[in-house]
C-alpha cells in the first residue's frame, strides 16, 4: 500500500509554488476521492471518544469566540486525519491551509505559510514527526506566543526580528507519534489517537460510499469488504472500488458476499486482509528466521520492503490482530501467523 500523499512535494520546490498548492486539497472537491470524504463531524463514522472531545473543544472555543487549541492527532495511515482536520475548519468556519513536513524543507517554506495565516486558520501539518529542527524551532514561538523569529543577515551582523503572527490552530498528523520531538509534543494542548475501525463502522463506511457511488450492495457484501479492510477506511473504499470494476465487467449487481469475495480473491487479499506483502512479511520471518525474533533491518533486508513501509504500514495492523509481536530482541510471528499461513506452530 502506498504511503505517499498527494502534497508530498519534492524538497527542491520553490517556496512560492509550495505555498499555492497548499489550498488545492479544499479546492479538489470534485475529484471522486474526496468526494467520499465526510464533511461533518456527524457524517465523520466511528472514533466516538475523539468525536466527543473535539465537539467539546468546538463548542467550548466557538463559545469564547477563539481558536482551537492546537491539536496532534496520530495513528496509522488512511484513518481519516486529514478528513478530520478539514471538518474541523469547516466547523469553526475557517481555512484549511494543509502541507506536509517533508515539502517544509527550508525555513522560507514554513515562514511563507505562517505569515499567510489568516486568523483562526487552520494549518495541517502531515508527518509532522519528519520536521526538520529549524523548521521545527520556528514553529515553537509559533505556537506558543503566535510570534515569528526571523534571522535577517548572515554571521556577526545577523539579527533575529519578531513578528506577530495571527491567533491559529496547528493540527499535526502522525503515524509515528513516538518520534516527536517532547518539545514539539508539549505544545499541543490536545493529544489524541485515531484507532483501527470496527467490522460494523467500516460496514457503515461503505454504505455510504455505495450510495455517493450508486452502487447497489447487500449487507453481505459489505461485510466481505469490511473484513478485508484492515481497519481502514482508505483501504474500505479502495476495495469497494476493485469490487465495482469486477461487477460491472462481471455484469453482476448487487455487490454480494460471492462476488465481493471473488474480486478481493482475484486480488490476493485474503480473509483477513492481508496481503501478498504482508504474508511474504510473516513468511520470511517463519521460515528464514525460525518465526523470531528477528531485527526490523534483517527482515527488510530478506523482503526488498522499505522499513518505513514495514514499520508504518504493515506492522501496525500485524500487532493489532496478534500475528506479530515485538519484543526487545526483534520482532516474533505469534501461533496465530503460523495458523493463518498454514504453517505448523510445533515445526
Ligand atoms: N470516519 C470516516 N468516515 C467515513 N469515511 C472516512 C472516515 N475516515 C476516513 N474516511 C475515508 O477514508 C479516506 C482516507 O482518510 P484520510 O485521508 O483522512 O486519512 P489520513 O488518516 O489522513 O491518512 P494518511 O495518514 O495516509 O494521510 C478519506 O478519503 C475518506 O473517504
Ligand atoms: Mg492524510
Amino acid at each position: 500500500m502506498p504511503i505517499k500523499r498527494s502534497l508530498d512535494q519534492p524538497s527542491s520546490l520553490p517556496s512560492k509554488k509550495a505555498k499555492s498548492l497548499v489550498c488545492s486539497e479544499q479546492q479538489k472537491g470534485e475529484h471522486p476521492e474526496e468526494s467520499l470524504r465526510p464533511s461533518s463531524l456527524s457524517e465523520y463514522i466511528g472514533q466516538a471518544p475523539l468525536k466527543q472531545v473535539l465537539s467539546v473543544a468546538i463548542a467550548a472555543a466557538k463559545g469564547r469566540a477563539d481558536t482551537l487549541d492546537h491539536l496532534l492527532l496520530y495513528g496509522p495511515p488512511g484513518l481519516g486525519k486529514t478528513t478530520l482536520s478539514l471538518i474541523l475548519a469547516s466547523q469553526m468556519g475557517v481555512q484549511c491551509k494543509i502541507t506536509s513536513a517533508p515539502a517544509l524543507e527550508r525555513p522560507r517554506d514554513i515562514t511563507g505559510l505562517l505569515l499567510n495565516l489568516q486568523p483562526g486558520d487552520i494549518l495541517f501539518i502531515d508527518e509532522i514527526h519528519r520536521l526538520n529542527r529549524v523548521s521545527e524551532e520556528l514553529l515553537y514561538p509559533a505556537m506558543e506566543d503566535y510570534r515569528l523569529d526571523i534571522t535577517i543577515g548572515k554571521g556577526q551582523g545577523s539579527r533575529i526580528r519578531s513578528l506577530n503572527l495571527p491567533k491559529f490552530t496547528l493540527v499535526g498528523a502522525t503515524t509515528k507519534v513516538g518520534s516527536l520531538s517532547s518539545p514539539l509534543r508539549d505544545r499541543f494542548g490536545l493529544i489524541q489517537r485515531l484507532n483501527y475501525y470496527t467490522v460494523p463502522e467500516l460496514i457503515e463506511i461503505l454504505e455510504r460510499t455505495a450510495n455517493l457511488l450508486q452502487m447497489p450492495m447487500t449487507p453481505a457484501g459489505a461485510h466481505v469488504i469490511a473484513m478485508r479492510s484492515r481497519g481502514t477506511p482508505r483501504i474500505a473504499n479502495r476495495l469497494f472500488k476493485r469490487v465495482r470494476d469486477y461487477s460491472q465487467v462481471e455484469q453482476v449487481n448487487p455487490i454480494s458476499a460471492e462476488l465481493a469475495s471473488k474480486a478481493l480473491d482475484i486480488l490476493n487479499i485474503d480473509p483477513k486482509g492481508l496481503d501478498q506483502s504482508d504474508r511474504l512479511f510473516l513468511q520470511t520471518i517463519i521460515q528464514q528466521f525460525q518465526g523470531g525474533p528477528v531485527g526490523l533491518d534483517a527482515v527488510a533486508a530478506a523482503t526488498g520492503e522499505d522499513i518505513k513501509t514495514i514499520e508504518e504500514v504493515f506492522e501496525p495492523y500485524l500487532l493489532q490482530i496478534g500475528y506479530l509481536s515485538r519484543t526487545p530482541r526483534g520482532r516474533v510471528a505469534t501461533q496465530a501467523a503460523y495458523g493463518h499461513l498454514g504453517i505448523d506452530w510445533s515445526r
